[in-house]
């Protein structure tokens, strides 16, 4: 179905995030006849370009990442061109909207407001929408990182919130956009099968890995004051883990699931003292080779400080407390470097009671089921079988299915389908408030003990699985990460 009319107006215009992701989501769903035809999209930015400059602009610097490993089809991509326009305006100052406003024509339908800026612009340019009467029955999307810490997340949206309704509000956590993360919801709540075991009495602990080889890219200079807790962890992660660990919904609604996500994040038992030097790691690489090919030291790359101390991966063990979880780690880890690029949520269940089998191998990934959402989404059921023979030999095998058997058609990217929701009015898959500030208020403790001089943070060499604090989190719980078996 295609969207009805709408104004899509691009903050940040000319920005990384428009030129990596919101402009080539926009093409493709203009590709795909997502967006209904008199939709127009206007960028935002304040360099001095005219329309035709800010084309060129977009020709050179979007369309190689619209066309991503293909080509972009070059009649569609003539047919998204015109829908864009640009405007030149300073978001800083709400005086500077009156032109906004005065560019009437290209404001039918639904006004969208994309802040594809950092946050320190989100309040001054929702008081300029406001200040040029543009806010009513509006949409705003905000991107992250929202805010640097609790306090100043409250602060955007408490201003943010003078201006928009909650419900006008679109929190974008690209995590929620992808296909294998929505998955978690069908596997969870469209089988039977899993749900009687997916507690305590049945689960041991569960692992949440994000891995990326990607260093920094470029983006040294913001990634410097992030640090992987409040780009990953903050945000993709603690939604995994409430994704994972809620409670069926009553229904898909969105305040229904939000509500479900929002109790399990509050259940998170907060990290206090000593608790945080044992259970959570941060590190940083030093130098080292990513399949094959040597990669500077954290330290070396553009835009970070001399004397940086902000952390590259964190490992941490976390614990839902409620009747469900109550006792179970939940161990996260996420990290820039290492040795490869996969996203998976492990499910490992407790052994059997008693052995009438003798000594079981229980590390060779027996009772465990891995839920892979990239790069190939795939879901793996481990269980020991008895080896052919005279004796009873057990060995770890495994139940394996891969979506793309099943499902051949291209996956739509994370940010077509979130965009294609925010032109819908669709907010099941955007952060709630409430949600985002139970996250910052968990993630608050850590930051501070961080912030002390004493802080350790620990080394690993690019390419690796991290520090080997990690794998001591995991061996004092005797378990390991998975592919450290
Ligand atoms: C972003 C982070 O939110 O997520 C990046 O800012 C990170 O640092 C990215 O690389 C990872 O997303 P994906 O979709 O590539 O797993």
């Amino acid at each position: 179905p295609r969207s009805g009319g709408f104004a899509f107006i691009l903050f940040g215009g000319t920005g990384d995030l428009a030129m990596r992701k919101v402009l080539p989501a926009l093409y493709a769903a203009h590709r795909d006849n997502l967006l209904a035809p008199e939709g127009r999209i206007v960028a935002i930015a304040q360099q001095a370009l005219d329309r035709d400059a800010y084309l060129r602009w977009v020709d050179e610097q979007v369309k190689p990442h619209a066309a991503g490993k293909g080509s972009v089809d070059e009649a569609a991509w003539s047919g998204f061109l015109e829908r864009l326009s640009y405007l030149q305006l300073d978001g800083s100052r709400p005086e500077a909207f009156a032109t906004l406003r005065d560019a009437r024509d290209l404001l039918h339908g639904t006004r969208i407001f994309y802040l594809a800026t950092g946050p320190s612009l989100f309040v001054p340019v929702c008081e300029g929408i406001a200040a040029a009467g543009l806010a009513e029955g509006a949409r705003v999307v905000l991107e992250k990182p929202l805010g640097y810490d609790l306090d100043s997340s409250n602060a955007i949206n408490d201003a943010v919130g003078r201006i928009f309704a909650e419900d006008q509000i679109y929190r974008i956590d690209h995590y929620l956009g992808k296909e294998a993360v929505q998955n978690l919801f069908a596997l969870r709540f469209g089988n039977s099968l899993f749900e009687p075991l997916w507690r305590r009495e049945w689960v041991e602990s569960i692992q949440i890995t994000v891995a990326e080889e990607l260093g920094v890219e470029g983006r040294g200079n913001f990634y410097d004051q992030t640090g992987a807790l409040r780009d990953m962890v903050q945000n993709h992660l603690l939604q995994l883990l409430s994704i994972v660990a809620m409670e069926p919904p009553q229904s898909m609604d969105a305040d229904a699931v939000r509500g479900e996500k929002l109790r399990v994040l509050r259940a998170l038992k907060p990290l206090a003292g000593d608790e945080i030097r044992q259970n959570v790691v941060r590190g940083r690489y030093h130098a080292g080779a990513i399949r094959g090919a040597s990669v500077p030291a954290y330290l070396d790359e553009t835009g970070v400080r001399p004397d940086s101390v902000t952390e590259t991966f964190v490992a941490l063990k976390a614990e839902v407390e409620n009747w469900r979880w109550a006792g179970v780690p939940f161990f996260l880890r996420t990290g820039k470097r290492l040795a490869g690029r996969v996203a998976e949520i492990v499910v490992n269940f407790r052994a059997v009671p008693h052995s009438a089998l003798g000594p079981l191998p229980l590390r060779s990934g027996s009772n465990r089921l891995t839920i892979r959402l990239q790069p190939n989404e795939s879901i793996r059921l481990n269980a020991l079988a008895k080896q052919p023979g005279m004796g009873m030999n057990l060995r770890g095998v495994y139940l394996d299915l891969a979506f793309d058997q099943f499902f051949q058609q291209d996956r739509m990217e994370a940010y077509q389908r979130l965009l294609l929701d925010v032109i819908a009015g669709r907010l099941a898959l955007f952060v709630r408030r409430d949600e985002q500030e139970a996250a910052w208020r968990w993630v608050a403790p850590i930051l501070e003990a961080w912030a002390r001089p004493d802080a350790a943070l620990k080394p690993y060499a690019a390419g690796t699985w991290g520090p080997a604090a990690a794998s001591a989190l995991l061996a004092r719980h005797d378990t390991c990460w998975v592919e450290e078996e």
